[in-house]
């Protein structure tokens, strides 16, 4: 017994259609493939809340600028398809893993599907139909990747349109991502849940992540410090430091002493909602704390 696979808008169009004569929900979970389990959290949730599931695999070009990794970006079904059953093997019995199977449909188009109208990767010359979430997308991973958030919100609008979910699972990992579409569902009047699931994280506090296979063991043992000098500024921000310098400072210093040649990119406290940069918390809010370090040799 497989999982199975489709690889075209109009069967997926057709299969989604035949779970609405059913009165089925469907949840989705989109994904650019090369599972981890932090995906595994997104269908756990679904596969509990919904009768139907579709995970997307579709490493979507527009998210990337011509000089990222598009090319380089891990792609392996059989990989994605092993960390599935492997994942209902563990968590379900027998008799469930098998109707849970039947449950789950992989949408894996190709690049001409999603972009009938063709792609170019060259920004200057690109035309056609793009979503762009303003307020929301400029901000963090915005600032050093200008065209990532228009190629999120453009894909998940194309997927949600094709698939048409119920409720859509999104990690709370990328945690900017999660607030452009929530705020480009709410605007574009979609009627759609979207649940955001708690990041899972590896034993060294790295968010699991398709492109920490890019990282060495040796780099992975020395990040730990990034999540220990968070968690730190956490602890003091519930103990009344509300100051967004002194958080900071508590955080560079743990860095940067555990690991000279770590280098601060950013380190940034936002809000919650419209992401505008913070001087200080505000208790009744919280803030979204971000930060992003390089290691220089
Ligand atoms: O988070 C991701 O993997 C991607 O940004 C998404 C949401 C699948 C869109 O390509």
């Amino acid at each position: 017994m497989s999982i199975s696979i489709i690889n075209t808008v109009k069967e997926i169009r057709s299969l989604r259609h035949s779970f609405l004569l059913n009165n089925e929900t469907v949840g989705f979970v989109p994904t650019m493939g090369y599972l981890h389990e932090g995906h595994m959290t997104l269908l756990k949730n679904s596969i509990i809340s919904n009768d139907q599931t579709i995970i997307s695999i579709f490493v979507n070009p527009s998210q990337f600028s011509p000089n990222e990794d598009l090319d380089t970006y891990p792609r392996d079904l059989d990989h994605d398809l092993n960390i599935i059953k492997n994942y209902l093997i563990k968590n379900f019995n027998n008799s469930e893993f098998l109707k849970i199977l039947n449950k789950i449909t992989i949408f894996k188009p190709e690049i001409s599907e999603i972009y009938p109208s063709g792609f170019t990767m060259d920004i200057k010359n690109q035309i056609g139909t793009f979503v762009e979430v303003l307020g929301v997308s400029e901000q963090l991973e915005g600032k050093s990747r200008p065209t990532f958030f228009r190629g999120v919100a453009t894909v998940v609008t194309k997927l949600f349109n094709v698939i048409n979910p119920t409720i859509a699972y999104f990690g709370q990992k990328d945690i900017q991502q999660t607030i452009v579409i929530k705020r480009m569902v709410k605007d574009l009047l979609m009627n759609i849940i979207i649940e955001i699931v708690p990041t899972v994280r590896d034993l060294n506090g790295l968010a699991l992540s398709s492109r920490n296979a890019y990282l060495s063991d040796e780099i992975k043992n020395q990040v730990i410090c990034i999540n220990q000098s968070m968690k730190l500024a956490n602890q003091n921000y519930l103990n009344g430091n509300l100051n967004v310098n002194l958080l900071t400072d508590i955080i560079n210093n743990k860095i940067v002493s555990t690991n000279p040649n770590f280098k601060i990119d950013y380190i940034s406290f936002n809000d919650p909602i419209n992401l505008n940069y913070l001087s200080t918390i505000d208790k009744s809010k919280g803030a979204i704390l971000s930060l992003a370090v390089y290691k220089q040799d």
